[in-house]
């Protein structure tokens, strides 16, 4: 069918047949349809949205774009998990080599940071020496024998979705849920896991600031994903506030490195990280169900394997061989670092999460653009959780930043992003729904 008749047929509110779908997702990825014609047919999905059969469609077709990973070598289930990533959410470092402790395959294709929220691959380029882009053999060699690789997307996976995106990107057609929904599922499936968790952010630092959009977000992702084969479930969890003490990207590495080795972990965080494991595990078929997962998750981190295995997984992909024993030293150190006080005395009642993102962008820890170089070393450390009683003095946080400027405009940005009030709030769950 001619491109403009697809385009007529959504832009009436009408169902187009999979295979047309199929045949525009040719022609995005082959240039021969226009980039106005991406742009009037992303609008027109917009504002009409698509049945579970078209997201289904534009998934698989999606999926089909590029590459489609295997993993014939493996004798463990590979299962991943996707976050719609937020503030603080540095949840993949510790998740990853938990789940392969316990005895799953973790192939995990990570994405950058991208306005307020930071990206799991620039977290960890912090690290010296480590190749965040491995060659493809590299990458198999690794998730083989170690049993989790963090690194970036390849060029290969689902072509069709980086013009699809970049295109979205300017023409204010992101929040499209079947949009999000099959460029997400998309790059999942062509990585070839059995199965996928996914960690749905809800709140005023997630792209979803609504329970309701988030649930709604949760349930088109789980029923598009089964519908295109790979069991999939989904946690909505808080992004109300930073999820971990740290926003930034060494300042990140520093606290997924302490939370493996027992040397602090944020109890939020924590919780998160295990219930996701617990999620992993059942769908790897690895126990029964996720009290049994949570046992095993907990033991893995207690016991020191995860961390055994984290540590394995930077060296294996060019990092430092004894990265945990001193993380300090590899991660290097912003030249400045100052406390933002509280400047009040009352107790922590909220925060402007997406400020907080923003205040990191402001430091040079995030991007505006693709492409954008990040600050790996500045960042923010020492962030309160909502209910924390402070005085005037008690730093709300710790600005490490390149020069005085910067640290005094985040500062100012930080204590407009931190609420204080007089009495106490109520502390909002961390874990808000699960979905299957
Ligand atoms: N993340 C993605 O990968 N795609 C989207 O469309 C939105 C978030």
């Amino acid at each position: 069918m001619l491109t403009q008749e697809i385009i007529r047929i959504k832009r009436d509110g009408g169902e187009i047949d999979p295979a047309d779908i199929a045949g525009f997702v040719r022609g995005l990825t082959d240039g021969s349809v226009t980039e106005g014609q991406v742009a009037a047919l992303a609008m027109a999905i917009f504002f009409h949205g698509m049945s579970r059969n078209e997201a289904v469609a534009l998934t698989l077709a999606m999926r089909d774009s590029g590459e489609v990973l295997t993993w014939p070598e493996l004798d463990r289930p590979v299962v991943d998990k996707h976050s719609t990533g937020g503030v603080g959410d540095n949840v993949s470092l510790m998740l990853a080599p938990i789940a392969a402790a316990c005895g799953l395959a973790v192939p995990m294709i990570s994405g950058r940071g991208l306005g307020h929220t930071g990206g799991t691959l620039d977290k960890m380029e912090s690290i010296p020496g480590y190749q965040a882009m491995p060659n493809n053999n590299l990458f198999r060699k690794v998730v083989g024998s170690v049993g989790c690789a963090i690194i970036g997307q390849t060029g290969n996976l689902a072509p069709a979705d980086k013009r699809f995106y970049g295109i979205r990107d300017v023409t204010a057609t992101v929040e499209s849920v079947p949009l999000i929904t099959a460029s997400i599922l998309s790059k999942k499936l062509a990585a070839g896991l059995g199965a996928l968790v996914l960690d749905v952010k809800c709140g005023n630092g997630a792209f979803m600031d609504s329970p309701e959009r988030a649930r709604e977000l949760a349930r088109s992702l789980v029923e598009v994903a089964v519908g295109a084969g790979m069991p999939t479930t989904a946690l909505v969890t808080d992004m109300s506030q930073p999820l971990a003490s740290a926003a930034g990207n060494a300042v990140e590495v520093k606290n997924a490195a302490e939370f493996l080795t027992g040397a602090a972990r944020d109890s939020r965080l924590q919780e998160v990280t295990l219930a996701l494991a617990a999620e992993m595990l059942v769908s790897g078929c690895l126990v029964a169900d996720a009290d049994e997962g949570l046992a095993r998750a907990l033991r893995a981190l207690e016991d020191g394997r995860a961390a055994e295995i984290f540590n394995k997984m930077v060296f294996e992909l060019g990092g430092p061989a004894d990265f945990l024993a001193d993380p300090d030293r590899h991660l290097g150190a912003a030249p400045l670092t100052v406390a933002c006080t509280a400047g009040r005395e009352g107790y922590v009642t909220g925060y402007d999460t997406r400020g907080v993102g923003l205040c990191v962008v402001a430091l040079g820890g995030g991007r505006t653009k693709p492409g954008d170089p990040v600050d790996h070393v500045v960042g923010l450390t020492g962030l309160l959780p909502v209910g924390t009683r402070v005085e005037k003095d008690t730093p709300l946080a710790l600005v490490h930043a390149r020069d005085e400027d910067q640290a005094t405009a985040a500062r100012e940005q930080l204590r407009k992003a931190v609420f204080i009030g007089d009495a106490p709030p109520t502390i909002p769950a961390v874990i808000l729904g699960r979905q299957d």
